[in-house]
C-alpha cells in the first residue's frame, strides 16, 4: 500500500492528549484518525453525510475495524491518513486507511460498514447511485457537475443554498438575502452525483467590463472539498466570456484567503455589511 494509491488524504497532526508517556499515539486513537479521513471522504464526494444518506434511503454502520500496527506515530508528526473504499458487497461497503507520515506506511485500518434503516438497523443492500458514485470516484472521475444559468433555471436551487447558509447559518435577514439582482445574475450551482446542490454563487454586472461575483456559498457540510473554488471559476470564466476585464466582491474576512488563493488582491478598509466585517477584493481577468 502506497500513498499515491489513495484520491482521499486526510492531514493530522499528532496532539498532546493522543500520546502516551513515551510519546507515543495510544493505539486506539488510529480508529479516530481513520474514522475523521472517512467523514473527508464523504466531503470530496459532495456528500454532506446526513442529507445524502436520508435520500439515500439509509445508513452506514460500522460492522468492524481492526488496525494492524507496523510503526508508532508521535507527538508534532504530521500523518496524513488515506482512505479508499477496496470492496462494495451486497449490504456492506469494505473501506481500507493507510496512516502515513510523508511516505512511511505507519499503520492500516480495516473498516467495514453495513447499509442499513436508520430507524429499524436492518440491512439493505447499497443503492445502485451510491455504488456509482464510489466506482467512479475511486477510478478518479468527476462526481459532481457545474451548471451556469439564470434565476429561473437555478433559483430553487439556489436559494435553498444561500437560505440555508446566509440566513439561518449567518444571521443575514431573508428579504436582503434574495434580492432585486437575482433575476438579472448569471448563477452557477454545483451537484453532487445524488442531484443535491451543494455550491452556488452569481456573477452581476458593476459597470462596463466590471463583473461582481457574490453570494459564495456552499453547504457547510462539504466546506473544504473545493467545490467553492469550482463555483468561483466557472463564474470567473462567464465574467471573461462576456468581455469583463476584472472581477470586484465583497468579501466577508474569514474568506478573505479563499480569494487571495484565487487571484484576488484586497483594497482599501474593511468594512461592514449586514453586520459581518467585510473588504473588498479585486481581480484583473487574463484575456
Ligand atoms: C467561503 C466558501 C465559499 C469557500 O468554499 P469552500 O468550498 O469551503 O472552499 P474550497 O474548498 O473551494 O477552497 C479553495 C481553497 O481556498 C482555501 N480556503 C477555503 N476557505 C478558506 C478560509 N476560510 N480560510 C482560508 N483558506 C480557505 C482552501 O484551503 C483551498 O486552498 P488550496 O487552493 O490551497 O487547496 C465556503 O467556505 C462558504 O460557503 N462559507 C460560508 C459562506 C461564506 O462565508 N461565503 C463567502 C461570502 S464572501
Amino acid at each position: 500500500m502506497q500513498r499515491q494509491d489513495f484520491r482521499c488524504l486526510h492531514r493530522i497532526e499528532v496532539r498532546w492528549s493522543e500520546v502516551d508517556a513515551q510519546k507515543i499515539v495510544f493505539n486506539a486513537h488510529y480508529l479516530m484518525y481513520a474514522d475523521v479521513a472517512v467523514t473527508d471522504y464523504w466531503r470530496q464526494l459532495g456528500l454532506p453525510y446526513e442529507a445524502s444518506f436520508a435520500a439515500l434511503g439509509g445508513e452506514l454502520f460500522v460492522k468492524k475495524a481492526s488496525v494492524t500496527y507496523r510503526a508508532p506515530a508521535t507527538l508534532g508528526d504530521v500523518l496524513h491518513v488515506g482512505i479508499r473504499c477496496v470492496r462494495q458487497g451486497n449490504t456492506s461497503l469494505q473501506f481500507e486507511a493507510g496512516v502515513f507520515r510523508g511516505l512511511d506506511l505507519l499503520n492500516t485500518v480495516e473498516l467495514v460498514y453495513v447499509f442499513a434503516d436508520a430507524a429499524t438497523r436492518q440491512p439493505l443492500p447499497v443503492p445502485q447511485a451510491l455504488r456509482d458514485l464510489l466506482t467512479a470516484y475511486e477510478a478518479g472521475e468527476s462526481v459532481v457537475r457545474t451548471q451556469s444559468g439564470s434565476w429561473n433555471d437555478l433559483g430553487r436551487d439556489a436559494e435553498r443554498l444561500r437560505l440555508a447558509v446566509f440566513v439561518r447559518e449567518q444571521g443575514v435577514p431573508r428579504e436582503i438575502e434574495i434580492d432585486e439582482f437575482d433575476p438579472v445574475a448569471r448563477h452557477a450551482v454545483v451537484f453532487n452525483g445524488l442531484g443535491q446542490p451543494i455550491a452556488t454563487g452569481r456573477l452581476v454586472s458593476d459597470g462596463p467590463g466590471v463583473g461582481r461575483i457574490g453570494r459564495m456559498a456552499v453547504d457547510r457540510n462539504v466546506r473544504g472539498g473545493r467545490w467553492g473554488r469550482m463555483v468561483l471559476d466557472s463564474l470567473l470564466d462567464a465574467s471573461r466570456q462576456r468581455g469583463d476585464r476584472e472581477v470586484v466582491l465583497h468579501a466577508q474576512r474569514h474568506a478573505e484567503s479563499f480569494y487571495l488563493r484565487a487571484g484576488f488582491t484586497p483594497e482599501g478598509e474593511p468594512y461592514e455589511e449586514a453586520g459581518i466585517p467585510h473588504i473588498t477584493m479585486r481581480k484583473v481577468l487574463a484575456s
